[in-house]
């Protein structure tokens, strides 16, 4: 598969993900359906504000099986190549179920989110933490930091401000910040991301930022358009800065 720096398809991820060859991944860095349906009590109502959205996706209602992608998760990693996924308590014994048989090592994150949603009937923890799950391989690429930095803890506010996709708004918009740290640890500047589950393409956005290169795949076409019109901007931008560090001797 040849492109410059990105390349994204609009449709269902099961159907693409055969269309790449095998070992052609170097990292794939997703967050796929949580299916936290059954668990959620819907909008809350509030006199003094808007609305608290607890509101479910419809993409989330689909039932989401960890071991039905074992097999392309597989077949198109590198050998030396690393898997993370975003996942919620509901499902991380299934990831585990499912992959840690066929990687060498099946660890996770935690995503520890400085501004969840508050908790308006005091009657619970916040839900300040999202899990991701990761695996490889002995040999697998790996750019130890420090002892300090290399906690499998990270903290960052969840996605606001200029950063936020207004038109349309992505319920679980990831921020851009831990994906980066995410891609910085585990693969190498010109090596190939990928997404299957793009959303509005953070997990895109992050790579071009990191000098990777990026494959992703997202079924809703309005958040698909969002993702292509976010990754032609940010390419343009390096484009740019390339041009003005060129001319300026930087
Ligand atoms: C949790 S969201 C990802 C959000 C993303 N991390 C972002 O920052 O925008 C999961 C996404 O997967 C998409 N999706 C669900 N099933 C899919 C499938 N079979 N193929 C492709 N995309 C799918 C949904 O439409 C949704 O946008």
């Amino acid at each position: 598969m040849v492109f410059e720096k990105f390349h994204i398809d609009q449709g269902d991820s099961r159907e693409l993900i055969k269309t790449l060859p095998d070992s052609s991944v170097d990292l794939i860095l997703t967050d796929p359906p949580y299916n936290l349906g059954g668990y959620s009590t819907g909008n809350i109502e509030l006199r003094w504000r808007k609305d608290i959205n607890n509101d479910l996706a419809e993409w989330d209602t689909v039932n989401f099986e960890p071991k039905d992608w074992v097999k392309e998760f597989r077949r198109i990693l590198k050998p030396t190549g690393n898997l993370f996924a975003f996942t919620s308590y509901n499902l991380i014994g299934k990831w585990h179920e499912a992959f840690d048989p066929v990687f060498d090592t099946f660890q996770f994150m935690v995503w520890h989110k400085t501004n969840p949603t508050p908790k308006i009937f005091k009657a619970g923890f916040l839900n300040s933490c999202e899990l991701i799950i990761c695996c490889w391989d002995k040999g697998h690429t790996w750019n130890f930091i420090s002892q300090k930095e290399m906690h499998n803890f990270i903290e960052s506010p969840i996605c606001m401000g200029s950063e936020r996709v207004k038109n349309p708004v992505h319920p679980t918009q990831k921020p851009v910040k831990v994906l980066k740290k995410i891609i910085e640890i585990s693969s190498n500047p010109g090596d190939i991301v990928l997404d299957p589950f793009m959303g509005v393409g953070s997990t895109g956005v992050a790579a071009l930022q990191m000098n990777r290169k990026f494959i992703g795949f997202e079924l809703e076409r309005p958040y698909f358009e969002a993702a292509k019109k976010r990754l032609a901007n940010e390419s343009n931008q390096m484009q740019l800065f390339s041009l003005i560090s060129e001319n300026s001797g930087i």
